[in-house]
């Protein structure tokens, strides 16, 4: 069942964060549904413009609702990560989408609110939720750069207003976090005394922390034993922190890489060990069996392992 952000935060608000992952290809979609049904949880599942690209609109959409058929407890919300005005008009158009994140976050706060607004009228206008963004997080996104010193944390004060002036469902804030597999180095970490703030002047508004892959360190040391080449001063989210960010708010938790990280783990340590296999099938199910042990064990983090009976039910009211 497809069902909107807005209905997912609304449920989870102060309880549990629900996981969003950006899907690419067949067989991450099914080690998502497969993962979430083993947990029994809620989640989002994240198109970002670059997968669009990639694996083509009808294609990703018919990935989707192929998986939806094949698993019809599942509940979901179907979402664009990190749209442009433009993109976000076309997925609103297309009907599919139950939710779209309009990114005008590196344009100053009027043109920002500004895009937004436009953005939330329209998707309104058709029962479809919005997430904006406000801060810049730094890191490495689709074409997007931001290096440390120009990543900023979201000012408190702005996001009250901002959220006031474009009645968007729910608000990407810079609390620490960054995008890729580099997120922090020395001591830096989540700033909870900002989502807190945050918090304090948007009782009961739901939050999103991009840029939460984890990184495990034995993720890194077991593909660079079977081959790669990852910096191993690689680092990420505690997986801990996130319990201790939803009583803040923070609902949604968004996690990319960790899954390319999966995928290339599985692949890596498959044809090391059989370097005369061509079947790409044989690498493709131990992925699709990784991938929903990895989802099985973010949803106990997430606190939204066990959820979806009472998400069904209060969705049913
Ligand atoms: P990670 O790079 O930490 O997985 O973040 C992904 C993300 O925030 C997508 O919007």
């Amino acid at each position: 069942m497809i069902v909107t952000t807005k209905q997912l935060f609304k449920i989870a608000y102060k309880k549990f964060a629900v996981g969003a992952y950006n899907i690419n290809n067949m067989e991450q979609a099914l080690g998502l549904f497969e993962g979430h049904k083993k947990a029994q949880a809620p989640f989002i599942i994240q198109i970002s413009r670059g997968a669009r690209t990639y694996a083509g609109v009808k294609m990703l959409e018919n990935i989707i609702k192929a998986a939806e058929e094949m698993y019809p407890e599942a509940i979901f919300a179907v979402h664009l990560d990190h749209g442009t005005e433009e993109v976000a008009y076309e997925c609103i158009d297309s009907g599919f989408y139950s939710s779209v994140m309009i990114d005008a976050s590196h344009e100053p706060f009027e043109k920002n609110v500004e895009i937004t607004k436009r953005v939330v009228e329209r998707a309104h206008a058709v029962g479809i939720s919005v997430e904006a963004e406000l801060g810049m997080l730094g890191g490495v996104e689709e074409d997007i750069q931001v290096d440390e010193e120009h990543a900023s944390l979201t000012d408190p004060e702005d996001a009250r207003k901002f959220v006031e002036l474009t009645g968007c469902d729910s608000l990407a804030v810079a609390i620490g976090t960054s995008h890729g597999a580099y997120k922090f180095s020395g001591g830096q970490g989540l700033h909870f005394d900002r989502v807190e703030a945050i918090q304090k002047k948007l009782p009961g508004y739901p939050m999103v922390m991009h840029g939460s892959s984890s990184v495990p360190e034995e993720e890194i040391r077991r593909i660079n034993a079977a081959g790669g080449k990852i910096d191993p001063s690689a680092k990420g989210v505690d997986v801990n922190d996130f319990a201790k960010a939803i009583p803040f708010g923070v609902t949604k938790i968004n996690i990319d890489t960790d899954g390319r990280l999966v995928w290339m783990r599985a692949h890596r340590e498959h044809f090391q060990k059989h370097p005369e296999n061509f079947d790409f099938r044989k690498p493709g199910l131990e992925f699709i069996d990784a991938y929903a042990d990895f989802i099985d064990h973010k949803c106990e983090k997430l606190l939204s392992k066990g959820q979806l009976e009472f998400v069904r039910d209060q969705i049913k009211k």
